[in-house]
């Protein structure tokens, strides 16, 4: 052999010399013309591979699943030689003695080989020799082609055309490997990927049954896709699209690779070994994540289906989406039904199958049942293709198989879901109140949502976080405020007086009022939250004993009862915090009639109401400096993720906060940066750059304005106090007309 040593360019452009010439002057039969041609056709797509390759990128090895690409182009030539050309022809002389144990790549029954993870200490034989490698093979190919008349070797070579074309994947898999190793991060391909399209997130329903699968005989398949045989499967439904990178930023934004809840335990160990936080070849920049590519460094397209994850991600993925992966069984059914988009050209998807033999397999006998049989243990069942797997390539009943925690291949993840534990917005059942106002807020033109919802736990918590900075005063003023009315206000409530305050939360500044006013017969705080209240009631009793405290769990919004026992009682309403800001005029008039309904034409009711004042300060208040403000707003966008199965990426949108002069009031937004189509309870919403979601209102009056405000809906201004600046105002009303029947006044 050759061992030369000169370093040869190799860099072909695309129409390198064919290993064998076209089949259409040959006589004989449309079998054999097609067999010379695929088989050229598969050789000259290899070698094509390789054109933006140098002698170097083709040696080096970059970890011990990969393999240089010069010993990808020699192996898989190799293997005619070994399995066609030494079976077939008797004076068939190997091209190089020592071939035989370097290319081997894993059969024992063939002999000795160079063990795998030193491949890449080749640097003999150079690629020229490697070339002539294949040039020789390819000459005696295709003689063997022309003159095996019966076609005996027919199948044997379609078998290695096959098993050349997973190699020219697993070429494209170990140069992007090889290349993401380099600092300089070079591109192999030249030319830009298409932008991804946007595609809509559904489900399709399977009623399962009895369904057959495996390779039905008709046409190549491996030996491992077979017997074809039934399977039973439950209802289920399978995802139309792949879990998109814009889907995986939302896991990873909502901590996915840090709650070991979400990993199976193989998988969190790896996690934790290996540091995963995102897919592999993912690299956080200053603002956001790029990816290495097959065209170098590239910015994250959300758009595109994620890769490279391993089977542990995918399933952490599929746990955190209320989804799971699909079985090998359902993706085949499902893909032989129609249905699903980006079967065989996107990304490979995990399926959750152990890769095991199906029912009456058998290897074939000698050297090539080695080739699948042997490594059924440890390893999942990927189904589909991926955008480097060559044309017509797999099919329906396809079965690639990974270990688990392998990620250098094209993997991706398409969900499923048992019909049973299908996600309320997607049966019958009636979507919850939050699902429905998010898809109508989100649908709307402009966006909005609903302040209400900022108000779950997280939202809770950054709220009081808001409280404390220095730029938002309205608490701190408030508090200073009424601790300083306090015994102004407890003057005019009566004995055994019932204190309701709306919206209750810790009830923190009703103690100024229940120091100051002893006399009040009971408390009953209302709020939605159950275990806000739990806390404050066990923290009332220990420091007011004496006080009967009466919880109400309820949306203080809307109608809810009072214990008629209470109605007997002087009723004092209690609405501090300027909450009535966030309401719109209608919905404040609407709110102050409902609680005069309620607490009965004897009542009082006190209101903390904030003031307009200078815009900057105002702007401040809800544009803190810390970002704590941007946090809480931006929760409501995470809240969506968590309950909704969204996947917005927060950090794909801002923080905005407007005086709206007109209207007299602060108006928080969040602003997407980019176009881009996001995910809510299954269904997508659209963004262009620049486009809002307004998420709260939060008015400021005059004393004139809220005067108006509360006449409308019936109530009379009794007194007002005013906080020096930054003004914030506290208002006592009570009802504006009074029945004969009823005492006038408390007095
Ligand atoms: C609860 N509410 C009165 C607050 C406000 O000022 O409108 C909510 C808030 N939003 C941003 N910061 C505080």
């Amino acid at each position: 052999m050759s061992t030369s040593s000169q370093s040869l360019s190799i860099a072909r452009p695309h129409g390198v010399a064919s290993p064998a010439s076209d089949a259409s002057d040959l006589p004989g039969d449309d079998a054999r013309r097609r067999l010379l041609e695929a088989y050229r056709s598969v050789r000259t797509r290899t070698q094509a591979l390789i054109a933006t390759l140098s002698a170097e990128d083709m040696t080096v090895q970059s970890m011990p699943d990969a393999s240089p690409v010069k010993w990808h182009l020699a192996h898989t030539t190799w293997f005619f030689e070994t399995f066609v050309l030494r079976q077939a022809r008797a004076d068939y002389v190997p091209f190089h003695a020592d071939f035989g144990f370097l290319f081997n790549s894993y059969y024992n029954a063939v002999g000795a080989r160079h063990p795998r993870p030193q491949r890449g200490l080749l640097t003999r034989p150079g690629i020229d020799e490697v070339l002539a490698y294949r040039k020789h093979v390819d000459q005696h190919m295709r003689a063997l082609m022309i003159a095996d008349a019966a076609l005996r070797w027919h199948d044997l070579i379609v078998l290695g055309l096959a098993h050349e074309e997973q190699h020219q994947e697993l070429i494209q898999m170990d140069v992007l490997h090889l290349f993401a190793q380099s600092p300089l991060r070079p591109a192999y391909l030249d030319a830009s990927p298409w932008p991804a399209r946007s595609l809509a997130h559904r489900f399709k329903s399977y009623e399962g049954g009895l369904v057959r699968i495996g390779h039905d005989g008709d046409g190549f398949a491996f030996d491992n896709e077979g017997p074809s045989h039934p399977v039973w499967l439950e209802p289920f439904q399978i995802a139309e699209t792949l879990v998109t990178n814009g889907d995986w930023l939302a896991f990873m934004a909502d901590l996915g690779y840090q709650r070991p809840e979400l990993w199976l335990s193989d998988g969190w160990d790896q996690l934790q070994s290996h540091g995963w936080e995102a897919p592999l070849y993912w690299q956080r920049t200053h603002d956001g994540w790029e990816y290495m590519t097959l065209y170098g460094m590239r910015q994250v397209d959300r758009r595109a289906p994620v890769q490279h994850v391993s089977y542990y991600e995918a399933q952490a993925y599929a746990q955190w989406a209320h989804a799971r992966l699909p079985t090998e069984a359902e993706w085949e059914h499902a893909a032989r039904q129609g249905g699903m988009a980006q079967l065989f050209d996107s990304a490979w998807q995990w399926t959750q199958s152990s890769y095991m033999p199906y029912p009456g397999y058998q290897p074939a006998r000698g050297a090539l049942g080695e080739y699948n049989g042997k490594f059924m243990a440890g390893q999942m069942v990927l189904r589909g293709g991926a955008q480097v797997t060559p044309p017509g390539h797999t099919r329906p009943s396809y079965r690639n198989f990974y270990r688990p925690e392998q990620r250098w291949m094209f993997a991706g993840v398409r969900l499923a879901r048992d019909v049973a534990a299908t996600a309320p917005h997607e049966t019958r059942d009636a979507p919850s109140d939050f699902a429905r106002d998010v898809i109508a807020g989100l649908s709307a033109q402009p966006k909005f949502l609903s302040p209400k919802y900022f108000y779950d736990a997280a939202g809770s918590a950054i709220f009081e976080a808001i409280c404390q900075t220095p730029e938002y005063y309205p608490t701190r003023t408030e508090t200073a405020l009424l601790a300083d009315i306090a015994k102004d206000i407890a003057a005019d409530i009566p004995g055994q007086a019932v204190l309701l305050e709306l919206g209750s939360g810790a009830s923190t500044k009703t103690r100024l009022l229940l120091d100051a006013a002893p006399q009040l017969g009971a408390y009953v705080p209302v709020d939605i939250s159950q275990s806000a209240l739990d806390q404050a009631v066990d923290r009332l009793a220990r420091d007011y004993p004496a006080l009967p405290v009466l919880p109400i769990t309820a949306d203080f919004t809307q109608p809810f009862d009072l214990p008629p026992a209470l109605l007997e009682r002087p009723l004092v309403g209690f609405f501090p915090g300027s909450t009535i800001g966030n309401f719109t005029h209608d919905e404040a008039i609407g709110f102050l009639r409902l609680l005069l309904d309620r607490l009965g034409h004897r009542a009082r009711l006190i209101v903390g109401v904030d003031m307009v004042k200078d815009e900057r300060t105002l702007i401040d208040a809800y544009d803190d400096a810390g970002g704590v403000t941007a946090r809480f707003n931006k929760n409501l966008l995470a809240r969506i993720n968590r309950e909704l199965h969204g996947n917005f990426d927060l950090d794909t949108f801002f923080h905005n906060v407007r005086w709206n002069a007109a209207r007299q009031r602060i108006e928080m937004h969040l602003v997407s940066r980019i176009d881009q189509t996001v995910s809510v309870a299954g269904r997508w919403i659209s963004f262009e750059a620049g486009e809002s979601i307004h998420t709260e209102n939060s008015h400021k009056f005059t004393e004139s304005a809220f005067s108006r405000l509360a006449g409308m809906a019936g109530w009379l201004v009794r007194r007002t106090w005013v906080s020096p600046a930054p003004s914030f105002a506290v208002f006592e009303l009570e009802p504006a007309m009074t029945t004969d029947a009823e005492n006038p006044s408390f007095e």
